[in-house]
């Protein structure tokens, strides 16, 4: 059976560059056979977690909040490999993503966690050319904590600097990494 993985797109501009990696990321997937599936995320309606704690109730299964998180909720738990792209925003990931990892929290913890030995990657952009002053390496290390908590396990981190949309595509070698991290999740399940 083939691997199947999630990519969730975190910028707002469509052809962006974390969106143009992720697509790199897709088709070194699909060339090695993988089912691939992309979500963009500012094109659905997710709300920002309201921490009513209901979801770490036992007796409690999944999110109040009734949106289209849930249709992520049930894609998630069936691949083997979910890979989160997101621009830099003020140093860190942008809103957008930070409000679906948040929502993570519903089916992420204990005995209801559906993310335990899952493969994740991280996908970056961002504008300034020094990892650490762009905000890079504090959302490379939050995704190291985020994964940690979940238990699931990083199988890549792919980060490039660019500006304009698109403009990623000059930077022939982190387009590369992201084809090989596609290639590379194609051979995992869970
Ligand atoms: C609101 C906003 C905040 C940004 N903050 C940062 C930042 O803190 N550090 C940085 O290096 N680039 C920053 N940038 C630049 C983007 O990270 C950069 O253009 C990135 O390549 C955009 O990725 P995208 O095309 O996938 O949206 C910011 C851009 C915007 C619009």
């Amino acid at each position: 059976m083939s691997a199947k993985i999630l990519i969730v797109l975190g910028s707002p501009r469509k052809k962006g560059n974390s969106a143009t990696l992720g697509a790199k990321v897709a088709e070194g997937a699909i060339a090695e056979g993988a089912d691939v599936e992309t979500i963009y995320l500012n094109g659905i309606n997710i709300k920002p977690c309201q921490g009513c704690n209901k979801c770490q109730q036992n007796t409690f299964k999944g999110c109040t909040i009734k949106d289209e998180m849930h249709l992520l909720y049930s894609k998630m738990k069936d691949v083997d490999s979910i890979v989160v792209a997101s621009p830099i925003y003020f140093f860190n990931i942008s809103a957008q993503t930070k409000i679906f990892i948040d929502r993570l929290y519903a089916v992420g913890v204990g005995e209801k966690n559906i993310f335990k030995g899952k493969n994740f990657a991280i996908i970056l952009s961002f504008a300034d050319p020094d990892l650490f002053t762009s905000g890079a390496v504090n959302a490379l290390r939050s995704f190291q904590d985020i994964c940690r908590y979940l238990g699931a396990t990083i199988e890549g981190m792919v980060y490039g600097r660019a500006s304009g949309a698109g403009e990623i595509k000059e930077k022939q070698g982190v387009m590369e990494k992201a084809v090989l991290l596609g290639k590379h999740l194609a051979t995992l399940k869970k």
